[in-house]
């Protein structure tokens, strides 16, 4: 099925509510932003300004999902972007994500020439989201301890995934050097 990537309009922020409010979100926490939250950060340029940008991602003419990119102001200058990818739950399994994340990595390298990395923070136990870093070019290179606050008072590790221009050019994964401390005597 055709699978287009349309940027958000601020036009749009019922849409974008009910996108965000219909889901389930496991992996984001307890708390999904209400309708009027949704509406003043739309407002606010939190999905769509200097420093950020959202696209649908359209599958059959639906909206099947949801790329927010961030921390872009100082993207190419040293600075490192980071994303929200969110799959409506119809539609997970499917390849969606992992197309979208190879969307996303090639449009931020295109869009920011001189941007060197782009990272992905996700909870220990977000299997699908994991595999679709390592699928895509993306390098595990952090693990948090007790880091991600989950439900009822749990807590889960993060892990944390990166990937480099010049891997994605070269189509390889260059591993960090974990072993790079001296040896305690
Ligand atoms: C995580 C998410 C983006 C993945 O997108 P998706 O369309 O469901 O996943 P895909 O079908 O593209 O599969 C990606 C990989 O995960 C695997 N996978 C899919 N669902 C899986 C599951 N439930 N458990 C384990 N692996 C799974 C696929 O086999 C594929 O592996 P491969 O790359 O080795 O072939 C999507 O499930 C989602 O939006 N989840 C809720 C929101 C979320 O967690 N976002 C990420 C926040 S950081």
């Amino acid at each position: 099925m055709d699978t287009s990537y349309q940027r958000l309009d601020t036009s749009e922020a019922d849409l974008l509510a009910d996108f965000l409010t219909d889901g389930t979100w496991p992996f984001h926490g307890p708390a999904v932003p209400d309708r009027d939250t949704v509406g003043q950060r739309v407002l606010d340029g939190h999905y769509d300004g200097d420093d950020s940008r959202t696209f649908w991602i359209v599958e059959g003419g639906e909206k099947a999902g949801l790329i927010r990119l961030f921390d872009l102001a100082d993207a190419g200058e040293g600075g490192t972007p980071l994303f929200d990818l969110r799959i409506a739950p119809a539609h997970r399994g499917r390849g969606l994500g992992g197309r979208a994340l190879a969307w996303l990595t090639a449009y931020l390298f295109t869009e920011f020439p001189d941007l060197r990395r782009i990272e992905g923070t996700t909870r220990r136990d977000n299997h699908a989201m994991r595999r679709a870093f390592r699928s895509h070019g993306y390098a595990k290179e952090a693990h948090y301890r007790d880091a991600w606050p989950g439900e009822q008072g749990r807590v889960h590790d993060a892990v944390g995934y990166a990937i480099l221009r010049r891997d994605w050019l070269s189509g390889t994964i260059t591993l960090p050097d974990w072993n790079d401390e001296a040896p305690t005597t």
